[in-house]
């Protein structure tokens, strides 16, 4: 099996919450463990931006999400914001990476900043300190300078920033599309199967001129 086995997945209250379900759905896919952690800001924009209103205790949402995603048991398991007992809090148990998505301007910058005020911050800064996988799906617009430096901070200190702005190049016919763009560009960093996207040089028809 090619990327982690095990994969914290945490979707903050950025628009974008599309991103963070079809992620999970690929994630059960091909077989990971997925540590679902959620923002309380994040479940009032999923319920905003789609038909999906999750419950609002870990247990009921896991429940919820098994079935949803159609996952064997135990393999979604989600942890509430406090729950500092969860593996994704400690180094010796964390998932081998973590993806922030949609990942909200506040939330990047608690993670600047090694907040840790939630689980969400918690884990993302033992994947830093662990030197592990951190993926983050910012949206905004325009980005303010604030946004950026804290972008250019955690770029430097090793997380991966994937701005959730697909291209064109594939020609998308329908949202879901546009959202499977940025879920590939997850995939493919996470070096797990995807046959969403094609990579770059697929599309090209030849050229000898
Ligand atoms: C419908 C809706 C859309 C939002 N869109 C964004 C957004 O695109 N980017 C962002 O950074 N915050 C956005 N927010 C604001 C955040 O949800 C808010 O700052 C919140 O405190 C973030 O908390 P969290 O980081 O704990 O999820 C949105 C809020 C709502 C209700």
């Amino acid at each position: 099996m090619s990327g982690p086995e095990r994969i914290t997945l945490a979707m903050t209250g950025a628009s974008g919450a599309q991103y963070g379900l079809r992620l999970l759905d690929c994630l059960v896919r091909e077989d990971r463990e997925v540590h679902f952690l959620i923002s309380k800001a994040a479940q009032l924009v999923l319920a905003t931006e789609t038909d999906v209103t999750l419950p609002a205790k870990p247990q009921a949402m896991q429940a919820f999400l098994t079935e949803y995603t159609g996952a064997s048991a135990g393999q979604v398991r989600v942890y509430g914001k406090e729950d500092w007992m969860a593996p994704a809090a400690s180094g010796s148990g964390a998932p081998g990476a973590m993806v922030v998505v949609p990942c909200s301007t506040g939330t990047l910058s608690a993670i600047a900043t090694g907040a840790c005020n939630n689980l969400i911050e918690r884990a993302a800064d033992v994947t830093l300190k662990e030197r592990r996988q951190l993926i983050l799906v910012p949206r905004e617009a325009p980005y303010s300078t604030l946004h950026l430096e804290n972008m250019l901070k955690l770029s430097q200190i090793g997380a991966v920033i994937v701005p959730a702005s697909p291209g064109f190049y594939h020609q998308p016919q329908t949202i879901d599309d546009l959202v499977d763009f940025v879920v590939a560009r997850i995939l493919n960093l996470l070096d797990i199967p995807q046959d969403m996207l094609p990579r770059w040089g697929e599309y090209h028809v030849g050229n000898d001129e």
